[in-house]
């Protein structure tokens, strides 16, 4: 028989997707950025050592839990549980094998060519026949249950689909090509077959050129993340370290009862926020620091970094003041060094920067009571501004972040971070000082801060008259050990 070259070459290129598909080519790229600024991960071998003191399987833990920030794609894959018997069967038979776990993600050469994460919600536990209590209220009655606690203006903006009950759980699909996800999609799709219907797909993707790894806004996303113990135990300087079952739930520290399947399984809070960049720019533009010595510009570029507390490139207003520094944002042994003290006034930071409200430090006192982590590994969805959008000052195509997070516990985690620090204008430290100026909510109302946000002039009063950031609503998941998926979810 005769082989064309042509057919021959299409030939190779079958095999070579279908052995990149299962995950045995080994992987010379990874599915992650790393950007610079970020903390490194841990070594595996660095992991495993701290694991083997702790006790801890990294095996057992679902990837994107500890390993999944800065990913280059991912498609989250909302779907609903058609019928509960062939699904299980296909759950433990064909997805099981594919469930990238923590030890994999930790080398380019031991991970997938696709990660591939499961998660389910409290309806969709139910579907399974589950009857257990995981023991937290609000993954329990679920995101849409939650939404007038998190200041959204009801549901008028929620995509359709997350306000239905309809969604039992999510696929999340990372890797470093779209073709990869999307093929990974399809392997998925035709083992679960008519066992699932696939309800609403969001197509995410980190940002090109030197914007890869900020958010839409353009700063730089995934900076202070808590190093988990029993698996970096070498947290960076400022770097939060957390007892492990502050994230995983049946760990150390975990304060609730749970069932014993669902020890080293993690709640996944998945949100779709909208940005309107080019209405968050004019707002800047309108409104910047008048300072001796800045042009417009510079005052309007101070404005939105005391905002979120961080500059562009990464650098914390805290230790850059008045100007962006750029080989300060990239350093991750400097630009999460610093605790809000000395001064602890606002003269450096505002008390309503994004990243204060979220994370106060020492206004808390010594880090270990603070028992608001959440682990994120948000990522951009939706393209670039166009020049249409920037000079029209008017958003017309969607796009936002895909925010994601990861806590044992979503009432004291990111429910209590969006409700008791975000929205509120009276905020532990000082009474008065406003909204979270950047994602806090008033249900759509108009919101106010002051915070300090204005070193020059500390009383003046910002009215935010429109939100900057609009919740498409959302769904609580329960991301499941592999042990549970082998076990109590499949049989
Ligand atoms: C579109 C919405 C959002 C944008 C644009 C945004 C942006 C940012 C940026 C630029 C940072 C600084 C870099 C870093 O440390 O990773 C940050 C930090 C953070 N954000 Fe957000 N964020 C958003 C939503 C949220 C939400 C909904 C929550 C929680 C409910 C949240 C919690 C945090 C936390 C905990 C930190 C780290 C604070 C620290 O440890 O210093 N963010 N965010
Ligand atoms: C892993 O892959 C990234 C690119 O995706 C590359 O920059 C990095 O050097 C690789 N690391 C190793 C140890 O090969
Ligand atoms: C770790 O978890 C994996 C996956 O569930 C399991 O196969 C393995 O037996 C576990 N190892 C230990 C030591 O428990
Ligand atoms: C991947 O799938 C999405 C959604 O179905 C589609 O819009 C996109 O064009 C596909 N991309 C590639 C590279 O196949
Ligand atoms: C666990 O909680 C106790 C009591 O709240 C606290 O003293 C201890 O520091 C915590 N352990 C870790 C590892 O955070
Ligand atoms: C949840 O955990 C708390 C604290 O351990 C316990 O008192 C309570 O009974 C648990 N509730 C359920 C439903 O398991
Ligand atoms: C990063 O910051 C650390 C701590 O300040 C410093 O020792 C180190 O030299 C810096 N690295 C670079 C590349 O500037
Ligand atoms: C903040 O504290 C510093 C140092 O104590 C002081 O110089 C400054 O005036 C204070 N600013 C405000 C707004 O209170
Ligand atoms: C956009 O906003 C800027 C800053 O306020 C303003 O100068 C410009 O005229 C606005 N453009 C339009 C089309 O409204
Ligand atoms: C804020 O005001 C309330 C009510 O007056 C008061 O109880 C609380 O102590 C104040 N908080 C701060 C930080 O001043
Ligand atoms: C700021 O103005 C708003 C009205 O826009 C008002 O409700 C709020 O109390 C003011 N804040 C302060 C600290 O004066």
């Amino acid at each position: 028989m005769k082989i064309t070259s042509t057919f021959a070459s299409l030939l190779v290129c079958a095999l070579g997707l279908a052995t990149a598909v299962h995950g045995q080519q080994k992987k010379t790229t990874s599915i992650l950025i790393n950007p610079p600024g970020l903390p490194k991960l841990p070594t595996a071998e660095a992991a495993k050592e701290a694991a083997a003191a702790a006790g801890l399987n990294l095996t057992n833990i679902q990837g994107d839990i500890v390993v999944g920030m800065s990913k280059l794609f991912e498609t989250f894959v909302f779907f609903s549980i058609a019928d509960a018997t062939t699904f299980k069967s296909k759950l433990r038979s064909d997805i099981l094998p594919l469930i990238t776990n923590a030890e994999q993600m930790l080398a380019n050469e031991t991970q997938p060519d696709t990660l591939v994460n499961i998660a389910f919600s409290q309806t969709g536990l139910t579907a399974l026949g589950i009857t257990d209590n995981l023991n937290d209220t609000a993954f329990q009655s679920g995101q849409l249950a939650n939404a007038q606690t998190l200041g959204d203006p009801g549901t008028t903006n929620w995509v359709p689909q997350f306000t239905t009950g309809t969604i039992h759980g999510v696929f999340l699909l990372a890797s470093d090509t779209q073709t990869s996800v999307n093929a990974s999609l399809a392997n998925v799709a035709a083992a679960l077959g008519t066992s699932f219907t696939q309800v609403y797909t969001l197509v995410a993707l980190a940002r090109p050129g030197n914007q890869v790894g900020h958010e839409h806004f353009g700063y730089l996303d995934g900076i202070s993340n808590p190093a988990i113990q029993g698996f970096d135990d070498n947290p960076l300087p400022g770097q939060a370290s957390v007892a492990t079952g502050e994230i995983l739930l049946g760990e150390v520290n975990d304060t609730m009862t749970r069932p014993a399947w669902a020890k080293d399984g993690s709640f996944f809070v998945f949100r779709q926020l909208e940005q309107l960049v080019p209405e968050f720019d004019k707002y800047l533009t309108d409104n910047p620091i008048v300072e001796s010595g800045l042009t417009v510009q510079e005052g309007a570029d101070l404005l939105g970094a005391r905002m979120i507390g961080r500059w562009p490139s990464g650098a914390p207003v805290f230790l850059s003041p008045l100007a962006d520094d750029p080989a300060l944002g990239a350093n991750s042994s400097a630009n999460n060094d610093f605790t809000y003290t000395a001064p602890n006034n606002a003269t450096l930071c505002p008390f309503s920067a994004h990243i204060r409200k979220n994370r106060p430090r020492a206004d808390l006192g010594a880090e270990s009571k603070n028992t608001h982590h959440i682990l994120r590994g948000s990522i951009p969805y939706g393209p670039e501004v166009t020049a249409a959008e920037a000079a029209s000052n008017k958003t017309t195509i969607e796009r936002g972040m895909a925010f994601t997070a990861y806590q044992s516990n979503i009432v004291t985690g990111f429910q209590f971070l969006q409700q008791t620090w975000m929205n509120n204008p009276n905020f532990f430290v000082k009474n008065n000082t406003g909204f979270d100026p950047v994602v806090g909510a008033n249900h759509g109302a108009a919101r106010w801060t002051e915070g300090n946000l204005d070193p020059i002039n500390p009383t003046r009063n910002f009215t935010l008259v429109n939100d900057f950031v609009i919740s498409r609503g959302g769904e609580y998941f329960f991301s499941p050990p592999l042990s549970a998926i082998a076990t109590t979810l499949s049989t």
